[in-house]
C-alpha cells in the first residue's frame, strides 16, 4: 500500500514537472518569437527613424553641388573645378583603396568653410548635422601643444569608430595651422593605401576606401596672393589661371609654414591628393557677396549702403590694392546692421 502511494506521489510530481517545463517552453518560445519579430521589425524600419549609412542618407548629390558652387561661390573657379573633379573621381572609382584627401588653402573669407558646408549639405541628407560628418577645429579642439599625445589617442579613437559606423564618413579639420605640430601624423594610416583596412580586417582583399578628409588653413596663402598679383602684372587674367600655377606653392607653404602640417609625415607620405587654392577676392566678388546678402533680406541697397559696407574692408597688397584682405568675411554682419538701422529709421513712431 505504502509502495503504491509512493509511486503515485512520484508520478504526480513528475507530471507537474512536465507541465511546468512545457509551459515554460511555450513562454520561452513566445518570448523568443516575439523578440525575433521585434528585432526583424526594428532592423527593417530603423532607417526610417534614424540615420543609416545607406544611399538614402548619403545621396552624395554632386550635380546639386555643382549647381550650388556655380551659383553661390564667386571667383573660385580653380577650387570649384578641382573639388568637383576630385569628388566625382573618388565616387566613380570602385576600387580606390585610398581615402580622398583634399587640403584647402587661402586668405580669410575666401570661401573655404563655405564650400565645406556646401559639400556636407549635398553629400548627406542630414547635411552637416549628419553623424557621418565630423568637424574639428584646430584652435578649439586641440589648443595645447603639450597635450598632443592625448589628442592623438582621442583622435585615433574617434576616426576609428567613425569609420566603423560608416565608411562614407567625412572628416574636416579647420584651422590646421593652429593645431599642435605632429597631431595630424596620427591620421596617416587612415589616409594611406589600404593600411588601415588591412590592419583591422587582417585581409589582403581589395578594399575600397570611401572616406573623405578635408583640411582647411591659411598656410600658403601669402604665396597665393603674391603669385596671383605677379600673374596680373604680366597681364594674365584671373579666369585663365590654372591649378598648376598654385599647387606646388601651396604644398610647400603648408609644409614649411608653422602649424599642423609643419614638417609633417602626412605631407611627406604624399597622402594629400589635392591642394586646393582659394584665390583672394577682388572688389567685384565682394560686391556680389554684398548684393546676395541684401537680396537674402529682401532689400535693394542704395549705392550709399554698398559704399558703407565697402568702407569697412581693407584692400591690399600695395601698390595695386586689388584684393579684399578679409574676402567676404563679416559682410553678412555689416549688412544685417545697416538693414536694421535703415528699417528702424523708417519705422513710424507710435
Ligand atoms: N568665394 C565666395 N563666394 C561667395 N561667398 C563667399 C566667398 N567667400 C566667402 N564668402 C562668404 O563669406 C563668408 C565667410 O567665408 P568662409 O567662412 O568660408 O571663409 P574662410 O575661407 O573659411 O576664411 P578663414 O580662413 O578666415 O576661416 C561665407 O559664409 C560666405 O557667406
Ligand atoms: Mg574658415
Amino acid at each position: 500500500m505504502i509502495l503504491t502511494k509512493r509511486v503515485l506521489i512520484h508520478l504526480l510530481i513528475y507530471t507537474k514537472f512536465l507541465a511546468f517545463v512545457q509551459s515554460e517552453l511555450i513562454t520561452f518560445g513566445i518570448v523568443g518569437a516575439l523578440s525575433g519579430l521585434g528585432y526583424y521589425v526594428y532592423d527593417k524600419y530603423k532607417c526610417v527613424y534614424q540615420e543609416c549609412c545607406t544611399d538614402e542618407y548619403i545621396p552624395a548629390d554632386l550635380d546639386r553641388l555643382e549647381y550650388v558652387l556655380t551659383t553661390k561661390l564667386y571667383g573660385q573657379q580653380i577650387a570649384h573645378e578641382t573639388i568637383t573633379n576630385a569628388l566625382r573621381g573618388h565616387l566613380r572609382s570602385h576600387n580606390s583603396s585610398k581615402a580622398l584627401v583634399m587640403s584647402f588653402h587661402g586668405t580669410p573669407g575666401t570661401g573655404k568653410n563655405y564650400v565645406v558646408q556646401m559639400i556636407g549639405k549635398t553629400f548627406y541628407k542630414n547635411g552637416v548635422q549628419s553623424n557621418y560628418f565630423h568637424f574639428f577645429n584646430g584652435r578649439n579642439d586641440f589648443p595645447l601643444q603639450q597635450k598632443v599625445d592625448d589628442y592623438k589617442e582621442d583622435l585615433y579613437k574617434i576616426i576609428f569608430k567613425g569609420l566603423q559606423q560608416c565608411e562614407r564618413s567625412m572628416f574636416v579639420f579647420d584651422e590646421v595651422d593652429k593645431m599642435p605640430e605632429g597631431l595630424l601624423n596620427v591620421l596617416v594610416p587612415f589616409l594611406d593605401y589600404n593600411n588601415y583596412h588591412k590592419s583591422i580586417k587582417n585581409s589582403e582583399s581589395v578594399y575600397q576606401n570611401k572616406a573623405i578628409f578635408i583640411f582647411l588653413s591659411n598656410t600658403g596663402s601669402a604665396k597665393i596672393v603674391h603669385h596671383l598679383k605677379n600673374l596680373w602684372e604680366k597681364g594674365k587674367k584671373r579666369e585663365d589661371t590654372k591649378l598648376q600655377d598654385f599647387e606646388k606653392l601651396v604644398a610647400s607653404g603648408a609644409f614649411f609654414e608653422k602649424g599642423g602640417f609643419h614638417y609633417s609625415d602626412t605631407i611627406q607620405a604624399s597622402v594629400i591628393d589635392h591642394y586646393v587654392p582659394f584665390l583672394p577676392l577682388e572688389e567685384m566678388h565682394v560686391r556680389k557677396c554684398l548684393a546676395k546678402s541684401f537680396t537674402d533680406r529682401d532689400v535693394t541697397p542704395t549705392e550709399e549702403m554698398l559704399e558703407e559696407v565697402l568702407s569697412h574692408l581693407t584692400f591690399g597688397p600695395e601698390p595695386h590694392n586689388l584684393y579684399s584682405m578679409a574676402g567676404c568675411k563679416r559682410i553678412e554682419q555689416k549688412v544685417a546692421a545697416i538693414v536694421y538701422r535703415k528699417q528702424s529709421e523708417f519705422k513710424p513712431i507710435d
